[in-house]
């Protein structure tokens, strides 16, 4: 099948490459002129596990290609799929504007039947619209569909390639049928829908796992309270196959692209319709305060925070990625400067473009582990990268200067602090703790 794939972000890259895997003719088009080019060396421009060597692979079969120009792209296609950025305006309300753009492009240059499918984030109502710019400027044949991306970065050729579901929303019996074969050499349950159901589906599917993550860091909150362990409770609540056993595991919140902005979107969607959306707004807010337990935690350990040197492990909004997009870094480190803290900070692969993106002074960025913990007053880890998880506390304990350890994604083990004299806080595991101040609060 040949298909033009408008917009060459996370979502557009990974589908357009993995499409061309299944054995398509794929062309993928984006205004940035520099990300062409290195896409046409067969370099990826994000950091995503397997991209690259599949990128190679397509382009040398000759299945896969990279332009500047829609029109080349769009020419000839029988699916188009529409993957630009919808980002947050100041309220929250998702940016249509790319989109508009992209439908208004891909309408001069229709060829003959399309489908145009629609990947990226919008709200309900958005492929309507679509249909109407694109039926207002041409006289071809076209249908819409909304077709949802579900892909983490980080496993995002895996997710697209072993996907739990296929989203197919169209009111077209003929788009269904090209869709389904677009899909037919991937193993997934197929749910066809009606458009406006399929936009909702992926607001929904991530404001509910927005919700789980909260729930938990909530449940984590008062397990420091009343003495429980969260890793506990969320390893016994999994075993109900209602609850299932992901999205719970407590630490300083969701970031990334999806989450922050599909939860303020949704709550906007819901708003315009006079809907208050209760649950998912506190959501939301818990989520934006659970990052600053770190901060409290230091604010507890150390008496006063001026002056003081501070490590920090993890940049990313999660491991396997160098996206540090509303990564819980950002605000725990601009508190910490404003306190007048001095930082070290080291990610594996995301210290570039955090220092690019973050743009204040006060951060001394490490090359090495080693040497963010090195004479710390404190080490705080906020991404679980697996190379932080196979450094022993021990080890972390002779690099800083006072002992003190706050873990923000519960990564190390009671056997591996045993032999330590470090003070340690993690996420809803007071048992844990070392050397508080505070003792383990009982329920006497
Ligand atoms: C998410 C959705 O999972 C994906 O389906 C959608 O297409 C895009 O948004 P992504 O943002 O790449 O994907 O990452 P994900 O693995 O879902 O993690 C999101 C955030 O939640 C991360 O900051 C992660 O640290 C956090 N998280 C996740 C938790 O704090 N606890 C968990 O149990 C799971």
């Amino acid at each position: 099948m040949k298909i033009a794939v408008v917009g060459v972000g996370y979502v557009g890259l990974v589908s357009g490459v993995c499409f061309s895997e299944l054995g398509h003719q794929v062309v993928c088009v984006d205004k940035v002129a520099e990300k062409i080019e290195r896409l046409q060396a067969g370099e990826a421009p994000i950091y995503e596990l397997g991209l690259q060597p599949l990128i190679v692979d397509n382009l040398d079969q000759g299945r896969l290609s990279f332009t500047t120009n829609t029109a080349d792209a769009v020419q000839g296609a029988e699916l188009v799929i529409i993957a630009v950025g919808t980002p947050s305006l100041p309220n929250g309300q998702a940016n249509l504007s790319y989109i508009e753009q992209a439908a208004v492009d891909i309408a001069e240059s229709l060829s003959g039947y399309t489908v145009v499918v629609t990947k990226s984030t919008v709200p309900v109502g958005t492929n309507e619209k679509i249909r109407e710019i694109i039926a207002a400027r041409t006289r071809e044949e076209f249908d819409v569909a909304s077709v949802p991306e579900f892909l983490r970065e980080g496993t995002a050729v895996m997710d697209t390639m072993n996907p739990d579901r296929i989203i197919i929303g169209t009111d077209s019996v003929r788009a269904a049928d090209k869709l389904v074969q677009l899909h037919e050499r991937l193993t997934a349950n197929i749910v066809i829908t009606d458009i406006r159901s399929a936009e909702m589906i992926k607001y929904a599917s991530n404001a509910f796992l927005a919700t789980k993550i909260s729930f938990i860091n909530e449940i984590a909150n008062i397990c420091e309270k009343v003495g429980a362990d969260v890793t506990q409770v969320a390893h016994g609540m999994g075993f109900d196959k209602r609850i299932g056993s992901s999205f719970l595991k407590a630490g300083i919140g969701y970031g990334g692209s999806c989450f922050p902005k599909d939860t303020q979107a949704l709550i906007q969607i819901a708003g315009q319709m006079d809907y208050d959306f209760k649950l998912l707004k506190s959501v939301v807010e818990v989520n934006r305060d659970q990052r600053f337990n770190v901060v409290r935690k230091l604010d507890l350990l150390l008496e006063n925070m001026e002056d003081a040197v501070i490590g920090i492990w993890g940049l990313s909004f999660k491991p396997e990625t160098d996206d540090v997009r509303d990564a819980p870094a950002v605000e725990i480190i601009s508190a910490l400067l404003e306190r007048g803290v001095r930082v070290k900070a080291y990610d594996p692969v995301a210290a570039d473009n955090f220092r690019k993106q973050f743009g204040k002074d006060g951060v001394e960025y490490c090359s090495e582990a080693a040497d963010a913990a090195r004479e710390c007053d404190a080490l705080c880890i906020l991404t679980e990268w697996s190379e932080f998880q196979h450094i022993s506390p021990a080890q972390i304990e002779s690099w800083l200067k006072r002992p003190y350890l706050i873990d923000g994604r519960n990564i190390y083990t009671e056997e591996q602090l045993a032999e330590t004299g470090l003070v340690y806080y993690s996420v809803g595991r007071p048992g844990m703790n070392q050397g508080l101040r505070e003792p383990v609060p009982t329920l006497s």
